[in-house]
């Protein structure tokens, strides 16, 4: 039996007068690595923020363990991760404050505050931006001193730092180059916990390279707001590309 742990059922999401999600309906089940495939302004970034409920959907349901979100507590809310497209980094705080960020469901206020003094400890924090091959040199830095590759790996600490079992990714290779591409989507779509870093299994990822691929279990492709298909990546053929492109 396939453990479903997100469901959109019939959702659309209307902006104004416009149509950015058209009758949408996908089940995201434990341990599937799905890549969403669209060209920009195809509605993937509105797809992953009603997945992970900070947008609202005109019409519709979501579900996330069977329940929608107004039933589930804080800790329930942060078993879905994101990586956002825009990254929505703190730019005043440094590489370190930053990554602390993703620990805050699991404390408490005094945490939040000595993080924000910069007096919390970032030994946690400092073992997921190695796993992320930021340099210690960088650690200390405020987000605005970053290059765009080095923002988008705290980011992508901040985000593993959580410990979720659902991660959903925006673009999250946009600024990296090819060697930390390969790093970077062996860590997203690990499949084992190693050295006490629980990975998400359930994973999908907003991507334009069709040469990343094959990694993936299921491709998604989405068109106008309107899920084209939603196949075994083994299945995907020139013509489905062609549907969405
Ligand atoms: N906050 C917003 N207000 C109004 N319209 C929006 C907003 N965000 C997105 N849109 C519109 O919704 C549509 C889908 O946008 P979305 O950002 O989801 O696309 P995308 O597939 O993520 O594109 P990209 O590949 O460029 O990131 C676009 O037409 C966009 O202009
Ligand atoms: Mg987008």
């Amino acid at each position: 039996m396939k453990n479903t742990l997100l469901e959109l059922k019939n959702i659309s999401y209307k902006y104004k007068k416009n149509l950015i999600l058209n009758k949408v309906n996908l089940k995201i089940n434990s341990g599937e690595k799905i890549a969403l495939l669209g060209k920009s302004g195809s509605g993937k970034t509105t797809l992953i923020s009603v997945l992970n409920g900070t947008i609202k959907p005109t019409l519709g349901e979501v579900k996330l363990f069977n329940k929608s979100f107004e039933e589930l507590d804080r800790k329930q809310k942060h078993k879905i991760t994101t990586i956002w497209q825009d990254l929505r980094l703190i730019e005043d705080l440094s590489a370190e404050q930053n990554v602390n960020c993703g620990l805050l469901a699991e404390n408490n206020f005094y945490f939040a505050f000595k993080n924000l003094l910069n007096i919390s400890s970032f030994k946690k924090a400092h073992k997921y931006m190695q796993l992320c091959k930021l340099h210690n040199s960088i650690y200390d830095k405020k987000i605005r001193k970053l290059s765009g590759g080095q923002k988008q790996r705290v980011a992508i600490a901040r985000s593993l730092i959580q410990g979720s079992n659902i991660l959903l990714a925006d673009e999250p290779f946009s600024n990296l180059d090819p060697k930390l591409i390969k790093t970077i989507k062996n860590l997203l779509l690990e499949n084992v916990d190693k050295n006490n870093i629980k990975f998400p299994k359930t994973t999908l990822v907003a991507l334009h390279r069709l040469d990343l691929l094959n990694d993936f279990d299921k491709v998604i492709g989405i068109r106008d707001g309107k899920i084209f298909f939603n196949i075994k990546r083994t299945n995907l053929k020139k013509f489905h590309l062609d549907k969405i492109y």
